[in-house]
């Protein structure tokens, strides 16, 4: 009997990349297709230590070309669908949101109607605790029960999909599962999210941006905890449910740079606080006992260990991180693996 043909959208992407990595690891007779817009923060260089698996195959094209998407779904017999693609970055959707409502609002009910469409037998759409909104100090973790309230333009739009999603669970009978995750950090993340942008700044002895008064909490979680936590979604949730995946590790984030400094031997004069973010949330936490009951999974990783493996991960990688910084690595991978570059054109 053949394995599951599973459709990743955002594969490029920080945690799109390590679930494929993952997975590949996990279930060899799987096949996966990777589709990815390649934006500025997607990156085939994350799939290089996979070049030549031939149960991998990579199509450039956009989660908002239904045709191709359709075409897509039926050509390569795909049973389940995991739904990373998005604009994931809160500043970016504070200076324009627009790309924000197309890819995450739009490109999502094109993705949900053509899996309604083919049939699909499983869709997992990965989003995020901050459609919970924020939290004070005193108050308890969100649950999946928490009423929705995002606060930016980005968490309005992943609420919009999750609705969606959960919309086409209950209406037409699809098996659509919801996930909700805290911050993750690992490798591969890209360099504008916090704790990338302060490793790479700390190594090159640059200035360390803090907004506001860096009290701010975030629940960290390492993105392999978040991956098993999806695969579990994927392979034994319930169609129609929510899970929550949380690393239970409250941090501030005045006290994440302090850590990676002392990581990294470098002074805390690097730290400048400069203009808080508009509209900042000021807590995020995740209670994620639901998945741990129900789906079996634990985050494995502490946030000390977590980030010691993220720090070496980013020292011991300077090709990595300098293609990133540099931009090389928009055209990496058409320079080197061309012969195997699918692109939308060539599906359709
Ligand atoms: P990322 O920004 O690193 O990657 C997003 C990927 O999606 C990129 O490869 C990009 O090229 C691709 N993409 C963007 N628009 C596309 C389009 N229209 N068509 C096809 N591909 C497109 O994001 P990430 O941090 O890996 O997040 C992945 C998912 O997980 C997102 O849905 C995000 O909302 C969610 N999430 C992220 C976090 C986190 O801490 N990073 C936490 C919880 C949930
Ligand atoms: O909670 C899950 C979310 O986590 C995901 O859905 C998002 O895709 C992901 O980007 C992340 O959102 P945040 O806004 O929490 O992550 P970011 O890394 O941008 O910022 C983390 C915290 O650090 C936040 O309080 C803002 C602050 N920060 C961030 C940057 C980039 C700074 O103080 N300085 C900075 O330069």
């Amino acid at each position: 009997m053949r394995g599951m043909n599973v459709l990743v959208t955002g594969g490029c992407g920080f945690i799109g990349a390590n679930f494929v990595q993952q997975q590949r690891r996990l279930y060899p007779q799987d096949r996966l297709i990777v589709l990815d817009a390649l934006t500025y923060c997607g990156n085939l260089r994350n799939l290089e230590p996979l070049s030549g698996d031939r149960g991998l195959r990579f199509v450039k094209g956009d989660i908002c070309d239904g045709d191709l998407v359709g075409k897509l779904l039926l050509e390569e017999e795909i049973d389940a669908i995991c739904h990373f693609a998005a604009e994931s970055h809160v500043d970016r959707s504070i200076l324009g949101p627009l790309p924000f409502v197309q890819t995450n609002v739009v490109g999502t009910t094109v993705l949900l109607d053509a899996a309604r469409n083919a049939g699909i037998g499983r869709f997992v759409h990965v989003s995020t605790d901050e459609v919970y909104g924020t939290l004070s100090p005193s108050d308890p973790p969100f649950t999946e029960n928490t009423p929705l309230a995002p606060r930016s333009p980005y968490a309005a739009s992943k609420a919009a999909s999750d609705h969606l999603a959960l919309a086409y669970a209950h209406t037409y009978g699809m098996p659509v599962i919801v996930t909700r995750c805290s911050n993750n950090y690992g490798p591969y993340q890209f360099p504008e999210k916090l704790i990338p942008l302060m490793i790479l700044s700390a190594m090159a002895d640059k200035p360390l941006p803090v907004y506001g008064d860096g009290q701010q909490v975030r629940d960290w979680i390492y993105v392999a905890d978040h991956c098993a936590g999806i695969d579990a979604a994927l392979r034994r949730g319930q169609p129609g449910e929510v899970y929550n995946f949380g690393g239970r590790a409250e941090c501030r984030n005045l006290q994440m740079v302090h850590s990676i400094l002392a990581l990294l031997h470098k002074p805390q004069s690097l730290i400048r606080f400069v203009a808080d973010r508009p509209g900042h949330d000021r807590r995020y936490a995740i209670d994620c006992q639901k998945a741990e009951q129900q789906l079996g999974w634990q985050a494995r990783w502490t946030l000390a260990d977590g980030l010691v493996e993220t720090v070496r991960w980013y020292r011991e990688n300077p090709a990595w991180c300098q293609s990133v910084q540099s931009g090389e690595y928009r055209t990496f991978f058409e320079r080197n693996y061309a012969d195997r570059l699918v692109t939308a054109k060539e599906v359709a």
